[in-house]
């Protein structure tokens, strides 16, 4: 096998190994189907054990109330910008509240203004998008059809420390980024999605947890391959869904429930990798600065800038020769940014801090 090296991508990102050597051992024959994972029909009694199975481990794994569908649809997380606005809010009659922390729910407010009004509740744009609101700044309509956040604003490292208070409003979140990565009390959300391509599996397959007196408001007159409402009577089968992508959700739900022990001990994990990063930043006196405030930067995406903007190429070289790669920041923050979710062993991050630490050293 070829040399495999630290991978700090942002998404798709990496997976535990453990799950890569399983689906390349099942790509040949899964164990009872006499053929490949890829092979096998998606109406077959195989498929049904696979994807009933992911949906049980996300129920387990996040204490999911009964009055929940967990759907398994395909469009990524930005599809859901969309579909959230063209289920919820399009023949509502309400206007929908946009909390803006970042690009992604910027983004997803531009979406579901194609399909009606929107209130911009918060809006961090003149601190480039660092930090989430005060409950106190929060401009929210009681009235609206729902209250909308990014959980974990991939790009900007801006992450929620506890959940903002909507009232009775539905409140819907994009977990895209931070899926799986900590305890949530699902009970709070009218909905909740996440694309799997960070966190949770490869891209293909964007997972979405609705709660039943949302998904009856679906209007009929929707397609319905984007109608949550006939999606979840179609238990996720309305058309050939994702089949691998399913697969590898299931096994890496396995994975969080049976090695790690559920998300209070990967939250736990996930806090030591990213203090590890936060104390070098902090340590270097200022030769790296994190982008996001201290009482939100996110556990999952840690963009970084040098002082030195000049010493941006040599530090991602120097990392790259030490096999830490995908280190380079979006052009939208500039900078640096260090992506270590769930399958980023500590080892990783205990190496890039390692290097962070000596280069500032040598280059201060
Ligand atoms: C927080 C967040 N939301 C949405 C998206 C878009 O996801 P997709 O490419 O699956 O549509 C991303 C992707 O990077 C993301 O990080």
């Amino acid at each position: 096998m070829e040399k495999r090296v630290y991978n700090f991508s942002p998404g798709p990102a990496v997976l535990p190994l453990k799950i890569l050597e399983q689906a390349q051992r099942d790509l040949v024959c899964y164990p009872g189907a006499g053929c490949s994972i890829l092979e096998i029909s998606h109406r077959s009694k195989t498929f049904d054990k696979i994807i009933l199975g992911a949906e049980a481990n996300i129920r387990t794994l996040y204490g999911i109330p009964d009055n929940y569908r967990v759907l398994f649809m395909q469009g990524g997380a930005i599809l859901q910008f969309g579909m959230v606005a063209m289920n919820l809010l399009r023949d509502s009659g309400k206007a929908a509240d946009y909390i803006l922390t970042g690009t992604w729910s910027k983004k997803a407010s531009e979406e579901a203004a194609t399909q009606g009004k929107i209130n911009v509740a918060f809006n961090a744009k003149a601190t480039n998008y660092n930090r989430v609101p005060k409950q106190e700044e929060l401009k929210l309509d009681p009235n609206a059809a729902y209250v909308y956040h990014c959980s974990n604003e991939t790009i900007q490292g801006v992450q929620y420390p506890a959940l903002p208070n909507v009232g009775d409003v539905p409140l819907i979140g994009d977990f895209s980024s931070d899926f799986l990565s900590r305890p949530v009390d699902v009970s709070k959300y009218g909905v909740m999605f996440a694309c799997a391509q960070k966190n949770a599996g490869p891209a293909g397959v964007t997972m979405v947890i609705i709660r039943d007196d949302l998904v009856a408001k679906s209007p009929a007159n929707l397609p319905s391959l984007v109608n949550y409402k006939v999606f979840a009577e179609g238990k996720s089968l309305l058309n050939t869904p994702p089949t691998f992508a399913i697969y590898i959700v299931k096994l890496v739900t396995d994975w969080l429930l049976n090695e790690i022990g559920g998300l209070a001990k990967i939250a736990k994990i996930n806090e030591q990798k990213a203090n590890l990063l936060y104390d070098a930043i902090e340590q270097s006196g200022g030769f790296y600065t994190a982008h996001a405030e201290p009482n939100c930067c996110s556990h999952m995406n840690v963009p970084f800038r040098l002082a030195k903007p000049e010493l941006e190429e040599p530090f991602l070289k120097g990392a790259a020769a030490l096999d830490l790669c995908e280190l380079k920041g979006h052009r939208s923050v500039g900078g640096c940014r260090a992506s270590i979710y769930n399958a980023m062993p500590v080892e990783g991050v205990q190496a890039l801090r390692d290097f962070m630490l000596d280069f500032a050293k040598k280059n201060a």
